[in-house]
């Protein structure tokens, strides 16, 4: 639809987590002097989005001994040879710089009594390197912290309630705007277009791809879609991470599930079978602490094994006061859901977590569209490859919008007003969803095979050509229906195992043939 208001700002900033808040505050820092104006447009409200829901916390290596070396080795494990190694040695290195960073802007990290930063560790780390704070709400204390630091800045315009549609094109190609779709915002309300000169895309990731995910209801891919869409490249999206111990609560339960984070295996909590026997044991010098795909990846062949629809992590031994005190949020929810995990045993089954994937992005985070950038889940810069290591995603997201920040206003392209172009999304009918998520928990999930990709693929375009009513469940479901099919031609096209990518019918890594990314661009049928 045409839009029915327009208004312009310098650069608009999509997406509120811990990327996006960065992003502005930063671009803010650099731009107030020349009058620049930032936009921030989050779909919700500036809370609603992954950071909030973070538990186990923020990697950096602050602890007494560690080093970024160190850091970037496990990092570089855990993807299995996919990183680029330029944009982990930027993630560790300046890490530690940005976490003292957040902790100067208000944010309160856990202490030991001593007054030192208290670390844990999560899987795949040899070090206590994880920040973390509240206990197990580490992602509200720092939402928390960056909210506050926008909300103390007027320079900073927010738009809420406001999905971003789609990318405006410049006669040059490159970014000159993005339309919205804004639900009763005064006078911005409806479809409306924001003129700019560049657009930071730090929206997130996909979860609600998935039956069954970590991701909160407002994680559908919107910006990767939107990039897609609009000419830029995405990468990697076939890995998709899928944390190995979500509360399982029935086969029933869809939408966002209770994580129970790592950092409980971290402080000492072990998987179980039905018969309590340790399966991790023996499976990984790690064992319940090996990277998160190869504990997914147990919990998964134990449960065929055993045709259970789920394991069972043991933390009972933590005791009353350790759980009050470290996993506040993890002990009240399991609560409420009937488990008691001081006394019983908590059913857990893998689920989806994490896109490693997104708009493929240069060390600066640059897409390779003029104007468009991204940073966090939304983007792929290379520091994940194939599986990311815990808590490096609050860190990838601040590291990132610093170096955006510091690049992007010595870029600004001038302005330029939009040309007409064929691009926008076509819109898919809200009810398209479930059919769209069980197809891929069914066939795209954490086990894949040929027979079932093949499968996918052929179903997806079948649900992408229905067409809609224009809202924000239609344009949801429009993106997700874009990145899911994006992700099973890539997930094909990778004929082998490694890191979160699981083949059933290639079940060896090979290096000789799949060390590289797969790009949208190279998918037949995607662009
Ligand atoms: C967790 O707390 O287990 C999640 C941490 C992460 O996904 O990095």
């Amino acid at each position: 639809p045409a839009p029915g208001w327009t208004t312009r700002s310098d650069v608009v900033v999509v997406g509120s987590g811990i990327a996006g808040l960065t992003a502005a505050l930063r671009l803010h820092a650099e731009l107030e002097g020349s009058g620049g104006r930032i936009l921030v447009v989050t779909k919700d409200v500036l809370s609603a989005g992954s950071t909030q829901w973070a538990q186990g916390g923020i990697a950096a290596a602050l602890g007494p001994g560690d080093t970024p070396a160190e850091h970037e080795t496990d990092t570089l494990v855990a993807g299995a040879g996919v990183c680029d190694l330029a944009a982990v040695r930027a993630l560790v290195t300046e890490g530690p710089e940005a976490v003292r960073e957040l902790i100067a802007l208000g944010t309160r990290f856990d202490q030991t009594p001593a007054g030192e930063l208290s670390l844990t560790r999560e899987g795949g780390h040899h070090r206590d390197r994880i920040a973390h704070a509240g206990g197990d709400a580490t992602g509200a204390e720092i939402q928390r912290a960056l909210i506050a630091a926008v909300e103390a800045k007027p320079g900073i315009e927010v738009i809420a309630h406001a999905l971003a549609i789609d990318l405006l094109h410049a006669p040059d190609g490159g970014v000159a705007g993005v339309t919205l779709h804004v639900i009763g915002e005064g006078e911005r309300d409806g479809v409306g277009a924001v003129h700019c000169r560049a657009v930071v895309l730090a929206s997130g990731g996909l979860g609600q791809v998935f039956s069954q995910s970590t991701n909160p209801a407002v994680s559908t891919g919107d910006g990767m879609a939107l990039a897609l869409r609009g000419g830029a490249t995405l990468r990697d999206l076939e890995f998709v991470q899928f944390h190995p111990t979500v509360m399982y609560l029935g086969p029933d339960s869809q939408g966002q599930q209770p994580l129970i984070s790592e950092a409980v295996r971290g402080e000492g909590a072990f998987l179980v079978d039905d018969d309590g026997h340790r399966f991790m044991l023996g499976q990984h010098e790690l064992a319940d602490l090996a990277p998160r795909d190869v504990v997914a990846k147990a919990i998964t062949r134990r449960m065929h094994e055993a045709g259970r629809p789920h394991m069972w992590l043991d933390a009972r031994h933590l005791g009353a006061d350790f759980w009050e005190r470290r996993f506040p949020t993890i002990l009240a929810t399991t609560r409420e859901h009937g488990v008691d995990p001081v006394h019983e045993l908590i059913p857990v089954a893998p689920a989806q977590h994490y896109a490693s994937g997104g708009v493929a992005t240069d060390l600066w985070g640059r897409s390779d569209l003029p104007g468009l950038y991204a940073t966090g889940e939304a983007a792929c810069s290379g520091v994940h490859g194939a599986n990311r290591l815990a808590s490096n995603s609050l860190l990838e997201g601040l590291v990132f919008s610093r170096r955006i920040a510091e690049v992007l206003p010595g870029e600004l392209r001038p302005w330029q007003d939009p040309v007409p172009d064929d691009r926008a999304a076509h819109v898919v009918p809200a009810d398209a969803r479930p059919r769209l998520q069980e197809v891929m928990t069914d066939l795209v999930g954490v086990l894949r095979s040929e027979d079932g990709l093949e499968e996918a693929c052929a179903a997806l375009p079948a649900l992408a050509a229905e067409t809609g009513e224009v809202g924000t469940l239609a344009w949801e479901t429009t993106n997700l229906v874009v990145i899911a099919e994006a992700l099973a031609r890539a997930a094909l096209l990778r004929r082998e195992t490694r890191g979160s990518h699981w083949r059933e019918d290639c079940p060896e890594r090979d290096d000789a043939r799949w060390a590289g990314h797969i790009d949208s661009r190279l998918v037949d049928g995607v662009l």
